[in-house]
């Protein structure tokens, strides 16, 4: 299993890291079979998981039991949780004990949105021996604030911004940084910037990793295609295939088959 320090070492060695999101035990199992190097419990999951149309509805207690679930079925994979909109932005007791939720799960490490007014925390999570992933760019759970899904960074006056809040989270504490839906040289640059490791969505080649949603990597969700997507399965179309297959054999009496029940020589006798 990666810890954080592998973090900063595949950096250093030109190696890239690989993350993608799971919520689930079923899931976890399979991304646990993998080659994949880390999972997100991401806050997406008020999307993926519960269908609402942002992260915002994303609790703590959601977001500890989907920990609890994953770390359960990945036992061998480093584990950030996402913090949830509002949840590291109360008094620090409030803080501590949503960080706490999440890291008792099951946990490795916490990601937070933002650096202006977290780096404190930043500071202070790291201190008590709770590594924090930061996230910049794009962040989802400020969506009302930036008007919508969009590309940050694309004036000079928010890509200085951006670069600033890299430096912040990386000098509070933070062991990577997410960059998601950032022009590509500029993400470049602040990679190169950073002793800590980049992990982008949407935001080029040039970072140290990537990370993408399980259900689009998995092509599950057809409704959501934005340009950085890209499906390595037609998961949709194999489900409903497979669903499909079964009401037809169901319906036309090929299944279940001798095969699949228990003791069906009985029916075959005469009464
Ligand atoms: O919640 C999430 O899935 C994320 C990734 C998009 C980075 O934060």
């Amino acid at each position: 299993m990666m810890n954080i320090f592998d973090f900063t070492k595949k950096k250093q060695a030109g190696e890239k890291i690989t993350m993608v999101t799971c919520y689930d035990y079923t899931s976890a199992v399979l991304v646990d079979r993998s080659d994949v190097d880390c999972i997100l419990v991401g806050d997406s999951l008020a999307m993926t998981m519960h269908g609402f149309n942002s992260t915002v509805p994303a609790t703590v207690e959601m977001m500890a039991m989907h920990t609890a679930a994953v770390a359960r079925g990945a036992k061998d994979k480093f584990i950030v949780a996402d913090l949830p909109f509002l949840a590291y932005r109360k008094d620090l007791g409030d803080n501590i004990a949503a960080v706490q939720a999440v890291m008792q799960a099951g946990a490795h490490a916490v990601k937070i949105e933002g650096a202006a007014g977290n780096t404190d925390l930043v500071r202070h999570l790291t201190e008590s021996g709770v590594p924090v992933m930061g996230h910049i760019g794009l962040t989802p759970q400020f969506v009302h604030l930036l008007g919508g899904y969009r590309v940050q960074g694309k004036t000079e006056e928010s890509a200085n911004r951006l670069k600033e809040e890299a430096q912040a989270l990386e000098q509070a504490g933070a062991f990577s940084l997410v960059m998601e839906c950032v022009p590509t040289l500029l993400a470049a640059e602040i990679t190169q910037s950073l002793r800590i490791a980049t992990i982008g969505i949407g935001a080029g080649a040039e970072t140290d990793g990537q990370v993408l949603v399980f259900q689009d990597l998995l092509g599950l969700n057809t409704d959501f295609r934005p340009k950085f997507v890209k499906n390595f399965l037609d998961g949709a179309g194999l489900v409903t295939g497979a669903l499909n297959e079964y009401n037809q054999a169901v319906k036309t009496g090929a299944f279940p088959d001798a095969n699949h029940s228990f003791n069906p020589e009985r029916l075959a006798k005469p009464a």
